[in-house]
C-alpha cells in the first residue's frame, strides 16, 4: 500500500516519523519472502498515539514489523504500511540487576551486552534472531529459558486504550510462545532482572547454547525458525522427520534437511510454496498422528 494520502503525509515529519515507499518486505524477513509496502518508521515513542489515531481517521489500516525473523509475507503489494520502530537512544540501561531495554534493539546483541555486565539468564537466547519487542510479543524461549521469567515491567502502545503505558511483570501472563498482549499491542521498551554472574560462567552457558543450535538447525539459510509450535508434550520436528519428510520441497521451499520443523527458502521461494508447504506437511502429520499443528511462524496475508 502506498500512503497517498496528503494529510498524513504532511503530519509524518512533524511527528519525527520515516516513510520509505514501497519498502520490500523480502528484504526485511529473514525468510527472504514477502511484496512491498510503505514502510514507516518511528523515531519518537510519544508519537505513537497521534500517529495511529491518524492513520485510523484516514483509512489507512497497518500493521508493527519487528525484527521479521518470525514472519512470512504474502507475495503481492500489502494492503497495509508496516510501522516499525526505529530509536535514537542507548538500546541497554543498566541500574543494578536491572537492565531496561528498547523493543527495538537486537536480542542477541542485548543479551552479550547484559553478559559484559555480569548479568546473565538470558544465555538460552543467544541464538534466537530479532528483536527484544519480538520476543518479548511471542515470550521467546530456546534451552529451558524464557525471555517471560526475566520481565518486570513493560512500556507499550496499548492500542485499546490508544496510549502509551506501563505494566508490571505480574500483570502480563507469559505462557510458551503465547502473552497476553493484544496482538495490536506495540511494544516499546522493557525492564529485565537478571541473575548476576561472571561473565566467563555466561559466556560457557551462550557457548553450549551456540553449539546446540549449531548442531541441530540450519542457521546460515533462510528461515523463520521453527514453523509450527510443539503440541502439548510433543515435538513438531520430530513427528515431520518420522514421515521422512525432510527435504520435501515445494519449489524452493524446503523442510530443513537439519531440523524438520525448520522450513527453508533455498533460492526464490514464494509465499504461495511455502504455505503449499506447510499446508501439506500439517496434514501429513495430521493423518499420521492425528495431531492438528498450529502456526508458530506469523502469516501476514495480502
Ligand atoms: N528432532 C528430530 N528430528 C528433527 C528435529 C528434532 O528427531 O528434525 C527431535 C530431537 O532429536 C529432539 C526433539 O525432536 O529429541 C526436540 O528437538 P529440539 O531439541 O531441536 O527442539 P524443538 O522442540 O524442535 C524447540 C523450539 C526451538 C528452540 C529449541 C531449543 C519450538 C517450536 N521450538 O525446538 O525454537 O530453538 O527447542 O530449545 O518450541 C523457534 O521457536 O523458532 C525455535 C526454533
Amino acid at each position: 500500500m502506498r500512503v497517498e494520502n496528503q494529510r498524513v503525509l504532511n503530519a509524518l515529519p512533524g511527528l519525527d516519523v520515516e516513510r520509505k515507499a514501497g519498502a520490500s518486505l523480502a528484504e526485511m524477513t529473514s525468510l527472504g519472502i514477502g511484496g512491498a509496502t510503505d514502510l514507516l518508521r518511528i523515531q519518537r515513542h510519544e508519537s505513537i498515539p497521534e500517529l495511529l489515531k491518524l492513520l485510523d481517521e484516514e483509512g489507512i489500516a497497518h500493521k508493527f514489523l519487528g525484527g521479521g525473523s518470525n514472519l512470512l509475507v504474502a507475495d503481492e503489494e500489502l494492503p497495509f504500511v508496516a510501522l516499525q520502530l526505529g530509536h535514537k537512544g542507548p538500546d541497554v540501561v543498566i541500574e543494578g540487576n536491572f537492565a531496561r531495554v528498547d523493543a527495538a534493539a537486537d536480542l542477541g546483541r542485548t543479551v552479550t551486552f547484559c553478559a559484559k555486565q555480569n548479568l546473565g539468564g538470558m544465555e538460552g537466547l543467544i541464538g534466537v534472531p530479532g528483536t527484544v519487542g519480538g520476543a518479548l510479543r511471542m515470550n521467546a524461549g530456546a534451552y529451558g529459558t524464557e525471555i517471560g521469567a526475566y520481565v518486570r515491567e513493560v512500556k507499550l502502545y496499548r492500542a485499546a486504550q490508544r496510549k502509551i503505558e506501563t505494566l508490571r511483570g505480574e500483570q502480563i501472563s507469559f505462557e510458551y510462545r503465547h502473552t497476553s498482549f493484544a496482538p495490536d499491542d506495540m511494544m516499546l521498551a522493557v525492564t529485565l532482572e537478571l541473575p548476576s554472574k561472571s561473565y566467563a560462567e555466561i559466556l560457557q552457558g551462550i557457548r553450549i547454547c551456540n553449539e546446540k543450535r549449531r548442531a541441530s538447525q540450519p542457521l546460515g539459510q533462510k528461515s523463520a525458525g521453527c514453523i509450527f509450535r510443539n503440541p502439548p508434550g510433543g515435538s513438531a520436528g520430530r513427528m515431520i522427520d518420522e514421515l521422512g519428510l525432510k527435504g520435501h520441497a515445494v519449489g524452493d521451499a524446503r523442510v530443513s534437511e537439519r531440523h524438520a520443523n525448520f522450513f527453508v527458502n533455498t533460492g526464490k521461494a514464494s509465499a504461495v510454496d511455502m504455505l503449499a508447504l506447510i499446508a501439506e506437511v500439517r496434514g501429513r502429520v495430521e493423518n499420521s498422528f492425528g495431531v492438528t499443528l498450529e502456526n508458530e511462524v506469523v502469516v501476514w496475508n495480502a
